[in-house]
């Protein structure tokens, strides 16, 4: 058996979406987690990286202030060190430069709270209620120098209900994305890109 790929998700809050990928990464599944990484050191998501026994780092993008180049190259260093073969995005809420999505071209993947193409960018379900739109979802994708516009590796569809609010639609997509990412990771780390369509 070849060694596992090893992944760094990189988070900026609560990392819901890094422990479901954390967690499916055991027993036979073709990688492991080697790092999170975030731009906020109160990331509620590091502690939770560091209960489950995985390395955690913080890049404050703080003190960089515009300068975004600077930035990611302390965030290379920080990965550098940690030698991961893909990178995960989850909720991590700064935009890449294309220096930045080049580097990692083909090896970083997203996951964002609505089924692109449709709400690229924030306020997703609120969008999808404004537009009266009956389904909503979330997608992972990789990541090119385009926002939310890499190429598709998997959707997972809810039904928007009557009386949805922005925070009970985001509530139930975000039961999907916990499926969805882990399910997408394991096909790409096993060097499949088909879309994994659920439910
Ligand atoms: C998720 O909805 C993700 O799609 C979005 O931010 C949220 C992150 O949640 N971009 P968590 O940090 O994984 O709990």
């Amino acid at each position: 058996m070849t060694d596992p790929k090893r992944v760094a998700i990189l988070i900026s809050g609560s990392g819901s979406n890094m422990v479901a990928l954390a967690e499916s990464m055991t027993g036979d599944h073709p990688a492991r987690p080697v790092l999170v990484l975030s731009n906020d050191p109160g990331a509620k998501g590091l502690d939770r990286a560091r209960a489950m026994g995985i390395p955690v780092a913080a890049v404050d993008h703080r003190p960089f202030g515009k300068d975004r180049a600077a930035f990611e190259a302390a965030l290379m260093d920080r990965l550098a060190e940690a030698r991961p073969d893909i990178l995960c995005l989850a909720g991590f809420m700064r935009v890449l430069t294309p220096g930045f999505t080049e580097a990692w071209a083909g090896r970083m993947l997203n996951i964002h709270p609505s089924l692109l193409p449709n709400y690229r960018g924030l306020h997703t379900h609120a969008r999808a209620l404004e537009a009266g739109d009956a389904e909503a979802g979330c997608t992972v994708h990789e990541v090119t120098a385009e926002l939310d516009g890499g190429p598709i590796l998997g959707q997972a569809r809810v039904p928007v209900l009557p009386d949805d609010t922005a925070d009970t639609l985001a509530a139930r997509v975000l039961v999907q994305e916990h499926m969805l990412y882990p399910a997408v990771l394991r096909r790409f780390a096993a060097g499949d890109r088909t879309p994994v369509l659920l439910p």
